[in-house]
């Protein structure tokens, strides 16, 4: 079952949701961590160019993964009130923009000063729009308020899922874990 139907996901969409919760979640964690290093401190450097070399992979995983969402059926939501399904579509396309806002974000910081991304030596993404004044500010205020945004939607997102499977009893968690349901 790798795709989805209209009741259920399948193996491809119930992967890349949670190979990406993984990779955000650390993101989120080395992001914070990163930005109170000091030039002193030996990972100082690591810490930033292994933050961005990941986000590079999960810009191309979000690519995969939106594509993958256009080419299968979205299985409808399992409320039995008509306006809630409609509020988590869209809540689900909200999450879709603010990783991919947050992604740009990033690249904007890191190519402000017209440097490529490289990506773990294996290829890398070139600068584009360099610095025009204040650009590696302007994303790096975005970046953050954008990352603490996406945490407090991530977090209504899966209290929704466990109101869903605790109080609810429905297939709406149990369906994003098995393909088929
Ligand atoms: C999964 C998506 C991502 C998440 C959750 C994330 C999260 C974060 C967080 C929480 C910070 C610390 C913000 C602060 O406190 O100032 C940060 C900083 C940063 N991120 Fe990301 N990030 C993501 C993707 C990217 C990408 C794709 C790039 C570049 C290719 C990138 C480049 C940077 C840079 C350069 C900083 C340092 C900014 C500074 O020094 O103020 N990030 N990120
Ligand atoms: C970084 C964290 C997360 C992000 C960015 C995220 C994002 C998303 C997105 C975009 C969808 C819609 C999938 C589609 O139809 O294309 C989705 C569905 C879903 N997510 Fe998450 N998610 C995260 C964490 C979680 C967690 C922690 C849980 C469980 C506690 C969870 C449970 C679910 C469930 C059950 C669905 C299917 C909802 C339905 O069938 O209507 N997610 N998620």
């Amino acid at each position: 079952m790798m795709k989805n139907t209209q009741t259920g996901y399948g193996l491809v969409a119930i992967l890349l949701h949670w190979i990406m919760v993984l990779a955000i979640f650390g993101m989120f964690g080395l992001g914070l961590y990163m930005v109170e290093l000091t030039y002193y401190d030996s990972w100082y450097h690591g810490s930033l160019e292994t933050h961005k070399a990941i986000g590079v992979l999960v810009a191309l995983v979000f690519v995969v993964r939106f594509g993958w969402r256009q080419l299968n059926p979205s299985p409808a939501g399992l409320s039995t009130k008509k306006l809630e399904n409609t509020a988590a579509h869209f809540a689900h396309l909200g999450l879709y923009l603010v990783i991919a806002v947050l992604l740009v974000s990033g690249y904007l910081i890191s190519t402000a000063d017209g440097r490529a991304v490289d990506v773990f030596g294996l290829f890398s993404v070139p600068a584009t729009l360099t610095e025009r004044g204040s650009q590696e500010e302007i994303a790096g205020e975005v970046h953050e308020i954008l990352a603490w945004l996406l945490m407090a939607m991530v977090a209504v997102h899966a209290l929704a899922a466990l109101k869903h499977h605790v109080i609810n009893k429905d297939n709406t968690l149990k369906r994003m874990l098995k393909p088929g349901l």
